[in-house]
């Protein structure tokens, strides 16, 4: 069967309500977490994509069983020594490094060797990031130039540790948190800022997690061990997943939408901030917290007078997945665009940063690269007339999914390999440009 899409046409004006699926993030965490507490577990609106069944599928393998409802996944856990697998088992987490590196986090106190895998982009990603913290609370790791396969094997020996997290990677952090819950005694993380969701879901479970909460870094401090119950979860709309839409709009002629029941986590919006700074006027209504996580719906508007924009690096981290779009936005506004401080781009699933900047050579757009920094050259009135392949992005879902936008904003024939990318994070992404009248072939 093909694997290609094509579009020709911009889309016509829009003016539509939608939702996306569950957030990405938040749905492997819940998926970790009901697989430690004592008890069932009930997750709503869990993202059905890859990346959380390669979670499910893993603590399967670990002896945890799960169902999935109608409307619900019912996980059933025993607690933090639940794990219970049989000898040799592999985890394949597929895609996803936030599976990968998490869970790692759940086995530093495995009774048996456990080997970790992935796909050709996961495989190429660094683990020394996460190997090093873990290897400090005791657990024996093997890996071969510090990237997947990796063995790992837990100690009853857990020890606390004090780990200073300098990339800003919520993985790590996560990680950390992970061990430390299942660890006698008091671990420190002084973690650069990144996504806090680890935090407010252990504060959901009453796990003792303190954190203070400075400029430049927060300190989080758990104490260990900590058995939680089972709990009920209803995982907010994913906000990487709806920035396509938030760009589609702001992109497309007389559109507007509105996208319901988004996680507006404090630490996750930095594309509303990064957009309105550009004169994008993106408004929140019907704000509500769902399990401590905040929620609302996000109204976009086509904007004509977007402006450039000199983008502060303190917002790099609430925005980390959202660049490939924010750059799209860039190329249409008045001005030069300027981003600095990106290198954390490039060791995602594909590096995004060099990928982008191809894309936006192929079609012509003007920019300036210097290492981790980029300038983008506004154009109000871009108007693509070529023909244009997409291909060789190792299957970043987010790549495809920002040609598809562009292809639909900016005009021009455009064909776009590896459609299947996007089952790792939002299969019902191209459903939903239809519904909003898209044509792709
Ligand atoms: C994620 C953290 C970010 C992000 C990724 C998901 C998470 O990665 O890019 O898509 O769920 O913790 P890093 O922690 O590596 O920055």
């Amino acid at each position: 069967m093909k694997n290609h899409i094509v579009i020709k046409n911009t889309l016509s004006p829009f003016n539509k309500i939608i939702e996306v699926s569950g957030d990405k993030s938040i749905s492997i965490r819940c998926v970790l977490l009901a697989s430690q507490a004592i008890g069932k577990s009930r997750l709503y609106n869990l993202l059905e994509s890859e990346d959380v069944i390669n979670a499910l599928k893993s603590i399967k393998k670990l002896g945890i069983n799960y169902k999935k409802n109608k409307k619900f996944y019912e996980i059933y856990g025993y607690g933090l020594n639940g794990f219970n697998s049989k000898k040799n088992v592999t985890l394949d987490a597929g895609n996803s490094g936030t599976l990968a590196r998490l869970i790692m986090g759940l086995l530093v106190n495995s009774e048996k060797q456990i080997k970790i895998i992935g796909d050709e982009s996961l495989s190429r990603r660094d683990f020394s990031r996460i190997t090093e913290p873990l290897k400090l609370f005791g657990a024996n790791i093997i890996a071969k130039k510090n990237s997947l396969p990796i063995k790992i094997k837990g100690t009853k020996f857990l020890r606390p540790i004090k780990y200073h997290e300098k990339l800003g990677s919520a993985q790590c952090k996560s990680s950390v948190m992970l061990a430390a819950i299942k660890t006698p005694g008091k671990t420190i993380i002084k973690a650069k800022k990144s996504r806090n969701h680890t935090e407010l879901i252990f504060k959901y479970l009453k796990i003792p997690v303190k954190s203070v909460i400075k400029k430049k870094l927060d300190i989080i401090e758990i104490n260990g061990p900590s058995n939680f119950q089972g709990f009920k979860y209803r995982v907010p709309g994913d906000i990487s997943s709806s920035s396509f839409f938030l760009v589609l709009a702001l992109l497309c002629n007389n559109s507007k939408i509105v996208v319901k029941n988004v996680n507006v986590n404090r630490s996750r919006i930095g594309i509303i901030k990064i957009l309105n700074k550009m004169n994008a006027k993106i408004s929140l209504k019907n704000k509500k917290i769902y399990n401590g996580e905040k929620i609302a719906d996000i109204i976009v508007k086509n904007k004509r007078s977007l402006k450039a924009i000199n983008c502060p690096k303190s917002l790099n981290s609430s925005a980390i997945d959202e660049f490939l779009v924010i750059f799209l936005v860039a190329a249409k506004a008045r001005g030069i665009s300027k981003f600095s401080n990106l290198s954390e781009l490039n060791k995602k699933e594909s590096p995004r940063l060099d990928i982008a900047t191809n894309i936006l050579k192929k079609i012509g757009i003007k920019f300036e690269r210097q290492s981790d920094n980029i300038k983008i050259y506004g154009n109000p009135n871009l108007n693509l007339k070529g023909k244009y392949k997409i291909n060789n992005f190792r299957k970043d879902h987010r790549v495809f999914m920002m040609s598809c936008i562009a292809a639909l904003s900016f005009g021009g024939e455009w064909k776009i390999e590896d459609k299947d990318s996007i089952k790792t994070s939002f299969p019902k992404f191209l459903k939903l440009l239809r519904e909003l009248g898209a044509k792709i072939i």
